[in-house]
C-alpha cells in the first residue's frame, strides 16, 4: 500500500511544500490539514500554540494514520517539535527558516529573515542564527498583516494589489542591503515571484522545500535520488493528472468557500473537518 504523507499548517502555507513533494513523488498519498480555526499562530503565545498544535495533530493522526508528518509551519515547528516527537509515535519533519543555506550562499554576509512575529522573536531562531549564520548580519522582519492577507484574500486579489502590500517589507530588505532573504513563514512561498520582482533581481529568496522533501523521502525510505546523488527535482514526474490528495480544515465556519477554491486550485480534494 502507498505511504501516506501528512502536511500541517495553521492555514494554506504548507501547500507549496506538499506540491513540491507531490511533483517528485506523485504516487504517494497526500493529506493536508489547515488549522483555520486557530489561524494565525504567529501572534499567539508559545503556550497556546503548543496546546492547539498538539490537539490538532492528535486528531489528524487518528483520522489519516500517516507514515510521516511534515509540520509545514515554521512557527509551529519552532515552538512544538520536541513535544510532538515526545507525544506521538509518528516520524515528524519540521520546517525551520533556511538560515544555514542562506548564510553559505550570501556574498556580502548580510541576510534577511522574513517570518512571523513569533518566529523572529523565538529563542529557537536566535540559536539557529548563532549556530549557522554566526558570520552574517541577520535582519529580521515580521508582518502579521501580510500573513493574514495571503491566508484570506490573496487568491481573490489582483496582482498589483498584492504588490502594494509587500512594498514595506521589500523596502526594509533593500535598505538593509541583504543579498538573500529567508522565507521563514511558509505562507511567503506563495509570493516568491512578486517579492523577487520588487527586489529587481538584486536579492534572492530562499526557502526549505528542497531539504524538507529530501528528509521526508529519506524517512519513508524512498530517497533513491539522494543515494544516487541526483537532485531530487530530476526524479520529478510532472504528470499530476492522476494524483491529488485530501485537504482538511479544522473549522467550517471560517472562510470555507475560499478554502474549497484553494484546495481545488492545487489539485487537492476538499475532504471536510478534522
Ligand atoms: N505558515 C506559518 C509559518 O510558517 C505561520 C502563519 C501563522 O501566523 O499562522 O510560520
Amino acid at each position: 500500500m502507498n505511504k501516506t504523507i501528512a502536511f500541517f499548517d495553521s492555514g494554506i502555507g504548507g501547500i507549496p511544500y506538499l506540491v513540491h513533494l507531490r511533483n517528485i513523488k506523485p504516487d504517494l498519498n497526500y493529506v493536508y490539514l489547515a488549522d483555520n480555526a486557530n489561524f494565525p499562530y504567529g501572534i499567539k503565545s508559545g503556550e497556546i500554540i503548543k496546546e492547539i498544535v498538539l490537539s490538532a495533530i492528535g486528531r489528524f493522526i487518528e483520522k489519516t494514520a500517516p507514515d510521516v508528518i511534515v509540520i509545514a509551519c515554521n512557527t509551529a515547528t519552532v515552538v512544538t517539535l520536541p513535544y510532538l516527537r515526545e507525544k506521538f509515535n509518528v516520524p515528524f519533519v519540521g520546517v525551520v527558516p533556511a538560515v544555514k543555506p542562506a548564510a553559505s550562499m550570501s556574498e556580502n554576509k548580510r541576510i534577511g529573515l522574513f517570518a512571523t512575529n513569533k518566529t523572529v522573536s523565538d529563542s529557537y531562531t536566535d540559536n539557529l542564527i548563532s549556530q549557522f549564520a554566526g558570520n552574517c548580519e541577520v535582519h529580521k522582519y515580521a508582518d502579521s498583516n501580510i500573513v493574514s492577507f495571503i491566508e484570506n484574500k490573496m487568491f481573490e486579489t489582483e496582482d498589483n494589489k498584492v504588490l502594494e502590500f509587500l512594498v514595506p517589507a521589500a523596502n526594509f530588505f533593500i535598505k538593509e542591503d541583504v543579498d538573500h532573504v529567508v522565507l521563514g513563514c511558509t505562507h511567503f512561498l506563495f509570493i516568491t515571484d512578486i517579492l523577487e520582482n520588487l527586489f529587481s533581481g538584486k536579492i534572492k529568496t530562499i526557502d526549505s522545500r528542497e531539504g524538507v522533501s529530501r528528509q521526508t523521502l529519506h524517512i519513508l525510505g524512498c530517497d533513491k535520488a539522494r543515494d544516487s546523488n541526483m537532485d531530487v527535482a530530476q526524479c520529478a514526474n510532472n504528470d499530476q493528472s492522476k494524483n491529488s490528495g485530501s485537504f482538511y480544515v479544522t473549522s467550517s465556519d471560517v472562510n470555507i468557500d475560499y478554502y474549497k477554491k484553494i484546495a481545488d486550485r492545487f489539485m487537492l480534494k476538499y475532504s471536510g473537518i478534522i
